[in-house]
């Protein structure tokens, strides 16, 4: 295998989605969509770090309430998901017209989402400024809720894995299933919106 210098880029490492929700002034929940997203441990437990870049509507309603929920995009999600992505909360009043169920967290005042697979409750410990308009949150997972159909573990982890159907985001602005199916280009999946509420 031979292997060739590339730019600087991340394509052929897929990343898993994620639904973040805040809670806004008014207490109505809002949503955005997002895959800069990684793992990292402490001495208090496992932790998240979640990177968002320019200023947006998520960002300054996380700065504010210092929690959030992480709410794994499955395949059924994906057209709402990639709407929340593709659609600027500071400029658009009425992104939220268009809602999944919508719970309360079961340990922080953090709006989540029943048809997600896998929830994280998330209490920012750090926020490091880039210096460039990105900020990277270090967070500590305050809870985990998981659809109780992945908890049989008489069935094999692959088989439940396919059971969440999270959606990747592979490159290319591109989307993809755990099991290697296209699922469209970034901006596609909106289109295609069933299944949510005006
Ligand atoms: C597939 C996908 C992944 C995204 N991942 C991120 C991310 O990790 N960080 C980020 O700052 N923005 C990311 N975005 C852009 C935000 O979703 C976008 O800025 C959106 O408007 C945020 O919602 P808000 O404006 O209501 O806060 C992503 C968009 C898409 C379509």
């Amino acid at each position: 295998m031979a292997k060739v210098k590339t730019k600087i880029y991340n394509d052929f490492c897929p990343q898993a989605l994620f639904l973040y929700g805040t809670k806004q002034e008014d207490g109505q929940p809002h949503f955005g969509l997002f895959c800069w997203f990684g793992y990292c441990h402490s001495s208090e437990g496992l932790g998240v770090m979640a990177c968002i870049g320019e200023e947006k509507q998520t960002k300054d309603l996380i700065r504010k309430n210092g929690v959030f929920s992480a709410n794994l995009v499955s395949e059924k999600l994906l057209p709402l998901a990639d709407y929340y992505g593709c659609t600027c909360g500071r400029t658009t009043p009425d992104k939220m017209k268009y809602l999944p169920t919508v719970e309360r967290g079961q340990v922080l005042d953090v709006p989540t989402i029943a048809e997600s697979p896998v929830t994280f409750e998330l209490e920012v410990k750090k926020s490091i400024p880039m210096g460039d308009g990105s900020d990277i949150f270090l967070c500590l997972i305050r809870n985990v809720t998981q659809d109780e159909r992945l908890m049989n573990t008489t069935v094999p982890f692959t088989e439940r894995l396919m059971q969440a159907a999270p959606v990747l985001s592979p490159g290319e602005e591109t989307y993809s299933s755990v099991d290697g199916r296209y699922l469209g280009k970034w901006g596609e999946p909106m289109k295609n919106m069933a299944n949510t509420k005006e």
